[in-house]
């Protein structure tokens, strides 16, 4: 662990972005980070899209214009899914608080064709999220899915390339960004390759778990810089109101992780 440091040099505490999601601001005291890009990993069904939804409807009903870019489900359909649930505010799409854009749509328009994107294809793309950042003004920003992206670059060091100069320009627009990272259920596994939970600020994990017979939705901050945080596992409960979160009281045997 760090060694104290005087007062007097101690960093500025950096503001945080709150998720609104209230046991996990009060895991990251307060939120992450802002500027901070997050690997919401987990497998297929954990709750990932529910968890980084909410973050943004949190975010537009603070004033925060919030950007949905959506790989693998068409965004009216994925809409029409979330009506069910009481926190997904379609006022916030109406007002333009909240913005969905559909990956493909951006592929074809800029003539994304070939299966494996090249180095010159995914500047264009991290140019094309910038002047949407840009010109909507937005401060908070989920990919759903990372992986879909990835099966499309395949190439470690261009994923890495690719991930580093999102995050460095999604950054210096004070934007907070949580990509997903699609993985199958085994320990330790956090992203498709394997280099994209190096190049993140910070990883939350979710996952199952049985206790008792029953399987249960966890939760778990694996990393997040500039922030002392507990690496606990945390019970999940997605309800129409939102995520509930309460501590993990181990009653029954681990799985996976
Ligand atoms: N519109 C909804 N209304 C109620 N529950 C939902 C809705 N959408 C998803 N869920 C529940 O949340 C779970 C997780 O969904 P989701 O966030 O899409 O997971 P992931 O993105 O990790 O695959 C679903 O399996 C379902 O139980
Ligand atoms: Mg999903």
């Amino acid at each position: 662990m760090d060694a104290p440091v005087p007062e007097t040099a101690a960093p500025p505490t950096r503001d945080r972005c709150a998720t609104g999601i209230q046991g996990l601001d009060d895991i990251l005291g307060g939120g992450i980070p802002r500027g901070n890009m997050i690997l919401v990993s987990g497998s297929v069904g954990t709750g990932k899209t529910t968890l980084t939804l909410e973050f943004l409807v949190r975010g537009a009903e603070r004033g925060e214009k919030s950007l949905f870019l959506s790989v693998t489900e068409a965004s009216d359909k994925l809409i029409q899914n979330l009506s069910t649930f009481e926190f997904f505010r379609t006022d916030l799409v109406t007002s333009g608080s909240l913005v969905f854009v559909d990956v493909p749509v951006i592929y074809d328009r800029l003539g994304l064709d070939r299966e494996e994107m090249t180095a010159e294809d995914l500047d264009l793309l991290v140019l094309t999220i910038q002047g949407l950042v840009t010109e909507l003004g937005v401060k908070r920003v989920v990919l759903d899915s990372l992986t879909s992206v990835c099966y499309r670059i395949r190439k470690e060091e261009r994923i890495r390339d690719f991930m580093l100069k999102l995050s460095q320009t999604l950054s210096a627009l004070d934007c907070t960004t949580l990509l997903v990272s699609e993985v199958a259920q085994s320990p330790g596994r956090l992203s498709l390759y394997g280099v994209e939970e190096a190049i993140v600020d910070g990883v939350i994990l979710l996952g199952n778990t049985r206790r008792q017979g029953d399987i249960i939705r966890v939760l778990q901050v694996i990393k997040m810089r500039g922030t002392s945080h507990s690496r606990a596992q945390y019970v999940i409960e997605l309800t129409p109101i939102g995520m509930l979160m309460a501590p993990h009281l181990k009653g029954g045997h681990q799985e996976g992780g």
